[in-house]
């Protein structure tokens, strides 16, 4: 067997808490409840196979648009997450990273000061590293980027025909992560939901039925398997 290659970034939209809930006659934050167990296994096997990023669309932009209750309840999960992560951050040693409008007034304050404790702290480790996009929408990424290159034009930081594609990418969220090499969606659905359109324009998309909840190391494996079939290009001719 040949050795595989391992996708250096890998990229997660965690879809189907809902529909997975749904199925079972269950509350839909127990579907969430459910999905973080699914992550967690997800980070710990992804960091022992050597992928050196993940990234998961945890909270969008418009996922604020749902019901308090169901919104309240992923405030409530990010937060004990966020605690259990604090508690045993000596043990771990991935480095936890949010990508996303974190300093929006809808993100309670609770919740960010814990989220820049543990990204603080985790640093220095020399594992992967993990990025949460939180409260993230590629378009409001792409228009707070442009509204920092417009205050350094004005502050005669930068002048704008110094723009290129490597200068805007850093004022982008995922400063210095390189783009996402494989990007896998659960749930059955084929679409991208505002996830990273800068960052994916090259990368390798593989799609699943299978509900988030339910989505393993074999899972993954799985789509890495599929993602080695693949023959990358960036444009080039064979
Ligand atoms: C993904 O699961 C989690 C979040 C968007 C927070 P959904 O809650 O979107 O589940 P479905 O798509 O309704 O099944
Ligand atoms: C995308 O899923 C966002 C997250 C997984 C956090 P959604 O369930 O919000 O996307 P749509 O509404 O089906 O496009
Ligand atoms: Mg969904």
């Amino acid at each position: 067997m040949t050795e595989r290659n391992i996708p250096r970034h890998i990229a997660i939209i965690m879809d189907g808490n809902g529909r997975w809930a749904k199925e079972k006659g269950l509350p839909r934050n127990e579907g969430h409840r459910r999905g973080t167990k699914a992550l967690e296994k997800i980070i710990s096997y992804a960091d022992k196979i050597g992928v050196e990023h993940l990234t998961v669309y945890a909270f969008s932009t418009e996922n604020w648009k749902r019901p308090q209750e169901e919104v309240e309840g992923l405030m409530k999960l990010f937060d004990r997450y966020l605690d259990k992560e604090l508690k045993k951050v000596d043990k771990d040693n991935h480095r936890f990273n949010v990508i996303g409008d974190l300093y929006s007034n809808d993100i309670p304050s609770k919740l960010r000061e814990k989220i820049l404790l543990l990204q603080n702290k985790t640093k220095d480790k020399s594992g992967m590293y993990f990025h949460m996009a939180f409260n993230y929408g590629g378009r409001d990424e792409i228009l707070r980027a442009c509204k920092k290159i417009m205050k350094d034009v004005e502050e005669g930081k930068l002048k704008g025909d110094e723009m290129n594609e490597d200068l805007f990418s850093s004022y982008l969220d995922t400063i210095n992560i390189p783009d996402p090499d494989l990007m896998i969606r659960t749930s059955g659905e084929i679409r991208t939901s505002n996830f990273l359109p800068w960052q994916l324009t090259y990368t390798e998309f593989y799609f699943t039925s299978c509900l988030w909840p339910d989505f393993t190391t074999k899972e993954l494996d799985k789509a890495i398997d599929e993602f080695n079939s693949r023959k990358r290009r960036f444009g080039k001719s064979e």
